[in-house]
């Protein structure tokens, strides 16, 4: 399962790409304004930053101003993936950038219907919302579930199932179980996911043992 990282700060994301622990990034327009920063030149330094996708999501809602921001986002630089949203519009931008080879992530995605479209329009990813369906009770992590077993059915659809909206290790845990093909989160749950307190604990045993054999690796 590919990890992105979902934020537009460029500060927290470093550290994880150094790492190697990100495939890619997702931003979205209220990423963008939390940042603070300009959008243009945040999707350029990101896109410098990772090997993997940036994901940079379009602000117009129809398709022929749609078509033109995803022309100058798309001259930022070959890994930026145009997001667009689950619209009618949306899915005909998809269609369009798709015949032009461009990457693309349909986003706002709720509903398996909604999934089978973007496949069918050609998306590269659909962006499933897991945290923002559990927010109103309805289970985002059996959308996941059904989303991959409707791509299973027809191998025709190429889409990889992207699970956004992620709020917990547990939603990464349902995102990789339900077998998500990639799942974008906080940074901070990226690190979240390395921590465990029984390592911590074990960590601290193993060395306080080892300063009592007063040796030292060399
Ligand atoms: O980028 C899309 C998504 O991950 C947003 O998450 O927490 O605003 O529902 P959230």
């Amino acid at each position: 399962m590919k990890i992105f990282a979902d934020s537009a700060d460029l500060d927290t994301i470093r550290p994880l790409a150094e790492a190697g622990l990100i495939d890619g990034v997702t931003t979205n327009p209220s990423l963008i304004a939390r940042s603070g920063s300009d959008f243009l030149d945040t999707v350029g330094a990101l896109a410098a930053m990772i090997d993997g996708p940036v994901s940079a999501e379009v602000a117009a809602t129809e398709y022929d101003p749609m078509m033109r921001e995803a022309a100058r986002l798309a001259q930022i630089a070959p890994n930026v993936c145009i997001k667009l949203p689950l619209t009618l519009d949306g899915l005909r931008a998809c269609r369009t950038l798709r015949g032009e080879g461009r990457e693309t992530n349909v986003t706002l995605c709720f509903s398996v219907t909604q999934a089978v479209l973007a496949a069918k329009a050609g998306a590269t990813y659909v962006s499933a919302f897991v945290g923002r369906l559990d927010d109103i009770n309805i289970d985002g992590g059996a959308l996941l579930k059904d989303i991959r077993d409707v791509f299973d059915t027809y191998p025709a659809f190429r889409t990889q199932v992207l699970a956004a909206s992620l709020r917990s290790v547990n939603h990464v845990s349902a995102a990789a179980l339900a077998g998500a093909d990639a799942a974008t989160m906080p940074p901070e749950i990226v690190t979240a996911m390395a921590r465990h307190p029984l390592t911590d604990k074990g960590l601290a045993a193993f060395l306080a043992d080892w300063e009592r054999t007063g040796q030292t690796i060399r």
